[in-house]
């Protein structure tokens, strides 16, 4: 769940968030529209990578503001850029980086053995078996996304942005995603060109020059979208 109060954002004086309120509760939500319309601004404020100049945001009933670290904890985040979230030198590596406790090892956390074995796992699953121990920078691009998106489920955030994950994707590793995100229990929310990723979502936000100028059922949505595309 996220409450947003009144937020607005501008980047060097230029308004891209203009007083934006909404509460998003539904556990499918799409974000379309054009080019910097500001879809992006707007879902980093959802775990606080922007703080917005001006009005609130709440999410899993923390403000972001005050509570970003223990935010950016509980809601997983992907990027269009799949390359600027893997850190490590191998597929492995990284997913392992995601299920390692961090600071000082808990008791009772996963050991070596088990993270290995299901970093392998998740990896398997995300078409990357053959990959586990490859240079992840020499990954194709659509790969890399999916090395991305495996990194952040096995973290089992409790809310999951993705912004734009399958841009780079082929058809195949589109319709993968869209299934593991139809599998999700956790509210998704999807900011995305392809639009027929939408068709079973519970809602759909259009936004415009940092406003939403539409919300409602996909269809609704997508309709008021490409009328206004066609302007
Ligand atoms: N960090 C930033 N610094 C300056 N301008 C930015 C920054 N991030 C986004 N913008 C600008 O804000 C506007 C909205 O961008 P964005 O939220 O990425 O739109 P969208 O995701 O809908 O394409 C764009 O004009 C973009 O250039
Ligand atoms: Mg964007």
């Amino acid at each position: 769940m996220i409450v947003l109060d009144g937020v607005s954002h501008s980047f060097d004086d230029r308004p891209v968030l203009r007083g934006i309120s909404a509460e998003l509760s539904e556990r499918r939500i799409g974000i379309i529209g054009a080019n910097g319309s500001g879809k992006s601004t707007l879902a980093r404020t959802f775990n606080g990578l922007v703080v917005p100049e001006h009005g609130t945001v709440e999410t899993l009933g923390l403000d972001v503001r005050r509570k970003r670290s223990e935010v950016r904890r509980r809601v997983g985040f992907m990027f269009a850029d799949a390359s600027a979230q893997i850190v490590m030198p191998t597929p492995a590596e990284d997913v392992a980086l995601s299920l390692r406790p961090q600071g000082r090892r808990r008791r009772g956390g996963p050991d070596d053995a088990d993270i290995t074995r299901r970093a392998a796992e998740i990896l398997g699953e995300f078409g990357l078996g053959d990959h586990l121990d490859a240079p992840a920078q020499l990954l194709s691009s659509g790969q890399k996304q999916m090395l991305a998106f495996a990194s952040v489920l096995v973290t089992d955030p409790e809310i999951l942005v993705c912004d734009e994950p399958t841009t780079l994707l082929d058809l195949r590793n589109v319709l993968l995603v869209r299934r593991r995100l139809a599998a999700l229990e956790q509210q998704v929310i999807l900011l995305t060109h392809h639009l027929e990723m939408l068709d079973d979502f519970d809602r759909v936000l259009v936004m415009d020059d940092g406003a939403i100028v539409f919300d409602g059922a996909p269809a609704d949505a997508i309709g008021f979208y490409r009328e206004l595309a066609a302007r």
